[in-house]
Formats: C-alpha cells, structure tokens, sequence
C-alpha cells in the first residue's frame, strides 16, 4: 500500500523503535538535568504544568528543565499562547522562535510530548501534563527550543528548489494543465519547518550527507513540475547512497508532517523513477 498521507499512519508506535535522541546535539556527554520549577500565579485556579528544556551555550551551564505553571484563564488556546505566556509573565529569557501562529510559517517546529509538531497549532485542550517542550531532536541547540537550520537549508539548496527551465520565454507565463498542476499536490505546500527531518533517524545518523524527508519531497516536487526542464540532472544528483537510499523508509517523516504530506511517498515515487530511468 502507499501510504498518500500521514493520516494513515499510526500515532502510536514508532517512537518505541527510535527514542528521540536526548542530548539534542549539545554534546555525548551532556545530561539533561532539572532545573527551576516556577509556582502558579497567586489566584489561579486553572492551570496546567510545563517542562521546557533550556540551554544556553554562554551560561556555562549544562541543558536542563524549568517547570512553569501556566494559567490557563490568562492564556490563548495553543501551546505557543502558552510558550508567550511564559514569556512575557514569568521569564522573559525563554527562547523560541514564531511568526504567523498559524501553521503557515513552520518556526514554531519543536518536539511536544515526544513528537514533533507546530507549537501554534497544538491545542493545550486535552493536552497530556506535563507537556515537555524540547528543540526539534538531531538539530544543534542555538539556545532554548531554537534549533540551528543550516544544514537543513543547505540540503534544500542542494536539490535546487526552483524551476529550471532555459528554453524561450512565453509571451505570457508557463502554462500547465489542470492534470499537471495536479501533480504538485501533496508537496508543493511542504513550509519547511522541519519536523519531519528532524524525527527522522537516518537524517541523526548522517545529517551533513542524507538530503531528509524535507529536502527529498521538495525535489520532488520540482521533478513532476511540467515546467521544469532539468529532470535527468536532479534525479542524477539524487542517485546516491547517502542524498537518498539512507531513507529505510521508517515513516516517522509522514508519522509527524504537521501538514499531512508524506514526505516517505515522495521519496519512493523519486526512488520509482530512477529506476525507471533509461541507463
Ligand atoms: Fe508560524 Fe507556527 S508560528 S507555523
């Protein structure tokens, strides 16, 4: 079966298989340890309890876990109401980052409860406490719960995520079809947040040459774009040990895609195709 979406996945069973990493990139060495725990405000009567991870590489200080008590009568909806909260009431050092707070710019990528997910577009109803917020898994700590993304971009760069096309330029724009347009569905709206590369084992294991779920849909997304014109050369450049065949299709990628795509289809439809590309 191809799995078109990560609706069809289970929720439950793969991180038994592959615990998160819990150094988050500091060092081998590194422990998390327990840091200080933040009482409710006097008055509240609705609260619910945070774990939030905190490093920062000046302090001299190893990465630990402050606990908070969010009131939840002051505070919006979402667990980045609650990260703001905690912020802006109790201690303005936290760090994260965030923009749209509402799942179209993918900053807020950060590992909730042990999986990896929009912080904006997480409901603190229901949520189980205490709710662990930690960065996204494999990527090196900056500080807090922000992750530095180099290496991600890099990847995506390497793939060329744009359409090349050197023949003339149209009096107009490049058409397509309705059937070709169709054909970026399900990976043209990836916004690159990470969190599928970032809960991706292989991607641990060889983050400077395994291309990742993101970077791997996004090519081909400009693969099966009717405008393109470099398709040998992409699927060339992709026809590698460690750019591609590291994905052991383990489906985490798909498991936590906060937009539903599925990034491990997209990358056995670009494994299809070279295969069936003439010698
Ligand atoms: Fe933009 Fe969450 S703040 S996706």
């Amino acid at each position: 079966m191809i799995i078109e979406s990560s609706k069809q996945v289970s929720r439950n069973h793969l991180f038994k298989r592959f615990p998160i990493p819990t150094n988050f990139g500091v060092t081998k060495e590194s422990r998390v340890d327990r840091g200080k725990a933040w009482p409710a405000p006097a008055g509240a009567t609705r609260t619910k309890s945070f774990e939030v991870y905190r490093y920062d590489p000046d302090s001299g200080r190893g990465p630990h876990v402050d606990t908070f008590e969010v009131d939840l009568d002051d505070c919006g909806p979402m667990v980045l109401d609650a990260l703001i909260w905690i912020k802006s009431k109790v201690d303005s050092t936290l760090t994260f980052r965030r923009s749209c707070r509402e799942g179209v710019c993918g900053s807020d990528a950060m590992n909730i409860n042990g999986r990896n997910a929009l912080a904006c577009i997480t409901p603190l109803e229901g949520i189980k406490q205490p709710v662990t917020l930690a960065p996204l898994p494999g990527f090196p700590v900056i500080r807090d719960l922000v992750v530095d993304m180099t290496q991600f971009f890099l990847h995506y760069n390497s793939i060329k995520p744009y359409v090349v096309n050197n023949e003339p330029l149209p009096e107009r724009e490049r058409l397509q079809s309705p059937e070709e347009r169709e054909k970026l569905n399900g990976l043209y709206e990836c916004i690159l947040c990470g969190a599928c590369s970032s809960f991706c084992p292989p991607y641990w294991w060889n983050p400077d040459k395994f291309i990742g779920p993101a970077g791997l849909l996004q090519a081909q997304r400009f693969i099966v774009d009717s405008r393109d014109r470099a398709t040998g050369e992409r699927l060339e450049f992709l026809d590698d040990v460690f750019k591609l065949y590291r994905c052991r299709t383990i489906m985490n990628c798909t498991e936590v895609c906060p937009k539903g795509l599925s990034p491990a289809r997209a990358i056995e439809h670009i494994k299809i195709a070279l295969l069936r590309k003439p010698a």
